[in-house]
This record gives C-alpha cells, sequence and structure tokens, in this order.
C-alpha cells in the first residue's frame, strides 16, 4: 500500500444492518431493530448522523429481507411532507432523514453467516478505497462524534482503525479484544485481535465497539476467511491478519457509549438522552424521582 492510499479520504461507510433483531422479539417481528426509537430517532438515523458529520456521503447498507422500513425512512416522504406544509408545520425535522438518490446504496446479505460476510457483501460498491463501518446498535454520542475523532486520526496516521473501549474483564467475552501495544494521546498500536475470548484467553478488556475504518484490501482478506466464533465469518478475524502488513491503530473514544443491542442498554440509553433534552428533561428528572422514592 503506498502512503497516498492510505490516506484517501473516507467517503463511504457500510452499515450491517440485515440482523434479526432476536433480542427485541416481539418488538422487530414486522420492523428493524435499527428502527427502533431512542426518544425520537432511530439508532439508524443516529449512525447516518454521526457519519455525516465526519464527512461521509455514501451510506451504504447491507440489508436483508423484511428491512424496507430503513430505506423509506432515508427516502423523500411526499405525502406527509405535503400534508405538513399544508397546515405550515415545521419540515426541518426530516431534514436529516433526506439522503440524496445515490447517496444510500443497499445490497443484500442473503444468508446470515456473519458480520464478516456482511461486510464483504458490500465489495462492489466500496471499490478499491478505505472506507468506515458503524454498527448501529452501538449508539456513540460525543462532540464531536465518534467517527469524526477517528477520521481525525485516520488523517494523522492513516492505515486501519477501530475505535475501543475498556469493560469489566468478565465482559470481554461478548466482542472483538485487542492486544495492546504502545499509545500515544487516544490512539494505541494494535499488535493483535481476537473475536469473542473467554476472559482467562483475552489479551486485554479493550473491546471494539462498532466503528471502523478499513482499507479495502480487507475485502481481499474476507474473500478467503474461513468461519471462527459462533460458526460465522468474523471481521475481526479479517482485520487481524492484516496487522503487521498495514498500520493498525484503536481510537479511544472520547464520549459516552451505550450498548444498544442490549434491553438495558437501550433504557439507559433513552433515559441518559432524555434528561439531557432542554423539551423534557425537566419532566423526565421528576418521573425518575417518583419512580425511585
Ligand atoms: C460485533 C463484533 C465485535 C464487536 C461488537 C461490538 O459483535 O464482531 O468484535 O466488539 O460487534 O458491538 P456482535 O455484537 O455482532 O456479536
Amino acid at each position: 500500500m503506498t502512503v497516498s492510499q492510505q490516506k484517501k479520504p473516507i467517503r463511504k461507510a457500510v452499515f450491517p444492518v440485515a440482523g434479526l433483531g432476536t433480542r427485541f422479539l416481539p418488538a422487530t417481528k414486522a420492523i428493524p431493530k435499527e428502527m427502533l426509537p431512542v426518544i425520537d430517532r432511530p439508532l439508524i438515523q443516529y449512525a447516518v448522523d454521526e457519519a455525516r458529520e465526519a464527512g461521509i456521503e455514501q451510506m451504504i447498507f447491507v440489508t436483508g429481507r423484511g428491512k424496507s422500513a430503513l430505506i423509506d425512512h432515508f427516502d423523500m416522504a411526499f405525502e406527509l411532507e405535503t400534508t405538513l406544509k399544508g397546515r405550515d408545520k415545521d419540515l426541518s425535522v426530516l431534514e436529516p432523514t433526506r439522503l440524496q438518490p445515490g447517496n444510500l446504496v443497499t445490497v443484500r446479505q442473503q444468508v446470515p453467516m456473519g458480520l464478516g460476510h456482511a461486510i464483504w457483501c458490500a465489495r462492489a460498491i466500496v471499490g478499491d478505497e478505505p472506507f468506515a463501518i458503524f454498527l448501529p446498535d452501538e449508539l456513540m454520542i460525543g462532540e464531536p462524534g465518534c467517527m469524526k475523532q477517528m477520521v481525525e486520526a485516520y488523517n494523522e496516521v492513516g492505515g486501519n482503525l477501530i475505535s475501543v473501549l475498556e469493560v469489566p474483564h468478565e465482559e470481554v467475552s461478548s466482542y472483538g479484544v485487542i492486544a495492546p501495544g504502545k499509545s500515544h494521546g487516544a490512539l494505541t498500536e494494535v499488535l493483535g485481535l481476537v473475536e469473542k475470548p473467554k476472559a482467562e484467553d483475552a489479551p486485554s478488556n479493550l473491546i471494539i465497539s462498532g466503528r471502523y475504518i478499513l482499507q479495502p484490501d480487507v475485502m481481499r482478506v474476507l474473500e478467503g476467511q474461513e468461519k471462527g466464533a459462533g460458526g460465522e465469518i468474523q471481521l475481526t478475524d479479517a482485520m487481524a491478519r492484516m496487522i503487521g502488513n498495514q498500520p493498525f491503530h484503536a481510537v479511544t473514544f472520547a464520549g459516552r457509549r451505550f450498548d444498544c443491542g442490549s434491553k438495558a442498554g437501550f433504557v439507559e440509553a433513552t433515559l441518559t438522552l432524555a434528561l439531557e433534552r432542554d423539551d423534557m428533561a425537566d419532566e423526565v428528572r421528576a418521573i425518575m424521582r417518583r419512580l425511585l422514592d
């Protein structure tokens, strides 16, 4: 990889959104889990907003059957907008939901074979340029947002980056875990990666938290990737094979992360963000006090 390739701008992001959302059934029987709202924004909207803030132009959704609500959400809603206009209502709330044609591209993951396979499904659209990945279950709140912080780090060091955070050691087996090298500021060299290790085998308690900037070479590695943890084709395993050939860093996100893949994490995100909203904080605080008493 040449130096100029290492620092090509990040214009595209892949959102693997084909999952069945079984942990949230029955809520997710007829709507995608990424459409579940934290207050009044669906999870996918937080991720797309974070991508746009980071300068990313093209969103690539890797979807499956029953996921069309995600595409409708970012389309123009002609009837709705006409009705709202006729009633003199403010349309600005819909502004972030409009992606220009061409800025949302979808591809299907026809069989659920894991995160690595989902990313590989987007290879033709990603082409030969570095790209970002967002796992929308991980809700990242910060100023600037997580991906913007990562793009800033990328502009410094190039290569591949993943966002990491510390979790209690007993929780590492639910995640991808890094073997950390030297740190400088928010950047840590990544010496190794392992997906869902047993707690006693984990090289650290620094986990991959759902944001990535990867070189297109990962697609070629994924092409021949064997099944890993859980019998799935793991992105972590493919990334691990790139370490040593290309720069690989972890970025410790200065901000907050909510695990909206779990019900308790979802409730935590909802309560936290509600307490920060001018239009509802007082009311929600009063409700919480009453409940706790
Ligand atoms: C995926 C990744 C894992 C990462 C996690 C973050 O796991 O494979 O490396 O730590 O997302 O949420 P999953 O949650 O799909 O099992």
